[in-house]
């Protein structure tokens, strides 16, 4: 066999860069094998909202998780920059979760007194939210802002990722795909990959919505399922929307540089990442009804990722009960770039033996996986 790593990981999404951060950092030797390039699926497709209270709730086991997450995001930003020059292009400015009805809005005050101390949110009356966002139809009942929350550039963000564990010493194999584990007796020692074997005193399945076909080799079943997501921006001479606005089944997200990327549709069931015209013209159609300015502006692109989702709904992130030596991380879903920085530093803590209150309480109340 090759080299011997401490860790190797397979996937080098936002997750698997995450991790491999994390542990570079902490001095572990580290490998990334991913069958693409980095950020070349769902982490290359994602609008980068770093949203904590648009798609959870108070009551998800992954609302803490969240909280915290985004609330790392600032000092990793920095952190990056200083380490890979690269920038992140992450910005706190807030995101407005809109209500389009009387009992949306009901809900969404409801939500705001709701909300605990430690995270501020404002409902805004129709009238002010004319004042926040002047652009935005007047067509709409309110909006819940959060100001905490923002957004970053998800595929710049992954590679940064990647980019500065490969300077803390981890090395990363692109186009390589590991399609079997080397398992000696109840412990996986390594892998076997298109250039070969490579073995590692703990491997790491970050593989995002194909985790399972690799899994399926050592006969663990992960109850999840592919969720494609269509979406497309344009180009603004002026600025339309300041913060992110986002409603059930489109959001509208204020890119650095004058873009609007708008997204996204829902498909459960395939890995077919074609564009439908069929999903453009239904985004289009929710864009345009809740800002109507946007027919004046120009097409940049159209594009889709594959989300890894769970018949639990919550992320799997742990060591497995079946086989020693081997952990995973995936179905983040809709929510993975807002969770990776603390899904690095759990998975870290975990491999280190580390007690995490967060995590502790998570693997509580999530769903077995094995
Ligand atoms: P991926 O990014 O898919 O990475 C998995 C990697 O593993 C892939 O590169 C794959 O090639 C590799 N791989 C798999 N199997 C193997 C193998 N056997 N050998 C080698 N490599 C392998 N989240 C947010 O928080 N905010 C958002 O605004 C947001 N918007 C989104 C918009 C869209 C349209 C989509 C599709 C997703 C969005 N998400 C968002 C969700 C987010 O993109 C995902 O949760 C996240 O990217 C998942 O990261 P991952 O690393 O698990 O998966
Ligand atoms: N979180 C946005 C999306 O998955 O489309």
């Amino acid at each position: 066999m090759a080299k011997q790593f401490d860790v190797l990981i397979v996937g080098g999404g936002v997750i698997g860069c995450s991790i491999a951060y994390q542990l570079s950092k902490r001095g572990k030797k580290v490998l990334v094998m991913e069958k693409n390039r980095l950020a070349s699926k769902a982490s290359k497709a994602a609008a980068g909202m770093l949203g904590v209270h648009t798609e959870l709730t108070g009551g998800s086991p992954l609302y803490r998780l969240a909280q915290n997450s985004r609330n790392l995001y600032p000092a990793l930003a920095q952190e990056l920059k200083e380490v890979t020059g690269m920038d992140i292009e992450y910005v706190e400015n807030g995101m407005i979760k809109l209500a389009r009805t009387e009992e949306e809005a009901q809900n969404l005050v409801t939500v705001a007194s709701q909300t605990e101390q430690d995270e501020q949110v404002e409902w805004l009356s129709p009238l002010k939210l004319s004042a926040f966002e002047p652009h935005l139809s007047k067509q709409v009942a309110g909006g819940l802002f959060i100001p905490r929350d923002g957004n970053v550039a998800a595929p710049k963000l992954t590679e940064a990722l990647g980019l500065a564990s490969v300077r803390l010493g981890a090395d990363v194999k692109e186009y390589t795909d590991v399609y079997d584990f080397i398992v000696e007796g109840s412990r996986i020692t390594g892998v076997q990959t298109s250039i070969g074997s490579y073995s590692a005193s703990e491997i790491i399945v970050a593989g995002g919505a194909w985790s399972q076909s690799l899994l399926g080799k050592i006969g663990l079943t992960l109850h999840s399922f592919p969720v494609k997501g269509e979406c497309f921006s344009v180009k603004c001479p002026r600025e339309l929307v300041e913060r992110t606005i986002f409603t059930e089944g489109c959001y509208i997200v204020p890119k650095v540089g004058g873009r609007l990327l708008i997204g996204a549709t829902e498909h459960a069931n395939t890995f077919d990442e074609s564009i439908s015209v069929s999903g453009m013209m239904s985004l289009m159609k929710k864009a345009t009804e809740i800002l109507p300015d946007l027919i004046h502006t120009d097409w940049e692109k159209a594009w889709s990722g594959i989300r890894p989702q769970t018949h639990g709904g919550l992320p799997m992130i742990g060591r497995s009960e079946r086989w020693e030596g081997l952990s995973i991380a995936t179905g983040h879903y809709r929510n993975g770039i807002l969770l990776a920085p603390i899904t690095g530093v759990m998975m870290a803590d975990l491999l280190e033996g580390k007690e995490n209150p967060l995590l502790h309480s998570y693997v509580g109340s999530s769903r077995k996986w094995n």
